[in-house]
């Protein structure tokens, strides 16, 4: 029994040895330090000052503002400003849209709480531009666009002198225009496609603090320079990240400045809604479509938008596309003569079609 008692000892002394090393392994080699260092340094010290969360009293949640927001994405769901009224420049409701909630958390995030250019990359036709004015409709920003393109020209955008009324006078273009409206959103379109003395003329207007310079501006430098109006933003969208385009599809753009990159303080890359998304869109619109059907026609959309990325098609299969699909394939009573007319008959070129009209009889037999 003495025996017993004196090896059950043992074991148990043993152990708690064992254990004490493990415990002192764990916290280093100095545990009281490591204690000392733990109590001193909180989570919330290296990351945070302050564990604020009461919600700003005049901002909205960006879920209260999105009907199909999904709560259980655990995507950030940033507080946003909504003003009171829509500005005359404020866009309409867009009929059906369903945004991808990923890129404009982010979207939403940057304007609301930054300074800085937003640059958005994606495919073509994959929703960046109408993103942007999503967000607009739904804070009630104003909002503009320019589409840029390697004709556009400073007079075009930036402003020129003509006669009015016999006399010649200075007109701001768009972007001076826009920026000086208060809470505004200006978007410019395919920078990359801009010619390069645009995009020279751009860099201090994007600069954090930065002006615009008229150039053409008959006028001294007091009136030169336009000065961006409170909470003025703007935001860029492009199928690249300005690094040029690497896979031949988008021809015209040009590696960019890194000095104009460098003016960026928010990418975003956005891509295709998902699959489940996509069909809730179509759905929505055309409730006489059932969602098998809608799953069918977004797989068909999927597989020819791999198609394009790898270079076999020249045509987007956008959501736009997906869209008019239902609306004729609803009209019509006949799936694949909406895919005919959406999109099988936009393709002139003969190994094309036939690659599209394979993907369909895939997906629907
Ligand atoms: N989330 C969406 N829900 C419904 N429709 C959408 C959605 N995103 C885009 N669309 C539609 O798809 C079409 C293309 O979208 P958009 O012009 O925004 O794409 P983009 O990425 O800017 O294209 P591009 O590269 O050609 O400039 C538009 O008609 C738009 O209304
Ligand atoms: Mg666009």
């Amino acid at each position: 029994m003495a025996t017993k008692n004196f090896e059950q000892d043992v074991t148990d002394r043993i152990r708690a040895r064992m254990k004490a090393e493990k415990e002192q392994a764990k916290q280093g080699a100095n545990p009281a330090m490591a204690e000392a260092m733990k109590a001193a340094i909180k989570e919330e010290d290296i990351f945070f000052t302050s564990k604020e969360s009461d919600p700003p009293p005049d901002k909205v949640r960006l879920s209260s503002l999105v009907p199909s927001w999904d709560h259980a994405r655990g995507t950030i769901d940033p507080f946003v400003t909504v003003f009171a009224d829509p500005h005359p420049l404020t866009p309409g409701p867009m009929v059906g849209y369903r945004p991808n909630q990923d890129s404009l958390a982010q979207l939403a995030y940057s304007v609301e709480n930054t300074d800085v250019p937003v640059w958005m990359s994606g495919d073509a036709s994959v929703g960046k531009s109408s993103l942007c004015r999503y967000l607009a409709h739904i804070t009630n920003r104003p909002f503009g666009r320019v589409n840029f393109n390697g004709h556009i020209t400073s007079e075009d955008i930036i402003g020129k002198q003509s006669y009015t009324g016999g006399e010649l006078k200075w007109h701001d273009g768009i972007i001076p225009e826009m920026m000086q409206i208060p809470h505004a959103i200006l978007l410019l379109d395919e920078p990359t496609a801009a010619p390069a003395e645009i995009q020279l003329s751009l860099q201090y207007a994007l600069e954090r603090d930065g002006k615009l310079l008229l150039t053409g501006k008959p006028c001294d430098a007091s009136e030169a320079f336009i000065t961006p109006a409170e909470d003025f933003h703007f935001l860029l969208a492009d199928n690249t990240v300005g690094m040029g385009d690497s896979t031949g599809r988008f021809i015209g753009t040009q590696p960019q400045n890194s000095a104009w990159l460098d003016r960026m303080g928010t990418f975003i890359m956005v891509d295709w809604l998902s699959a489940k998304d996509e069909s809730a869109m179509l759905t929505g619109l055309y409730p006489v479509i059932s969602s098998t059907l809608a799953a069918k026609i977004v797989s068909v959309a999927n597989l020819l938008r791999s198609g394009m990325k790898q270079g076999q098609l020249s045509v987007a299969m956008s959501m736009r596309v997906t869209q008019a699909w239902c609306m004729h394939a609803v009209n019509l009573r006949d799936v694949k003569q909406g895919f005919v007319l959406a999109f099988l008959n936009r393709l002139d070129n003969a190994s094309e079609r036939q690659a599209a009209e394979e993907v369909y009889r895939n997906i629907f037999g």
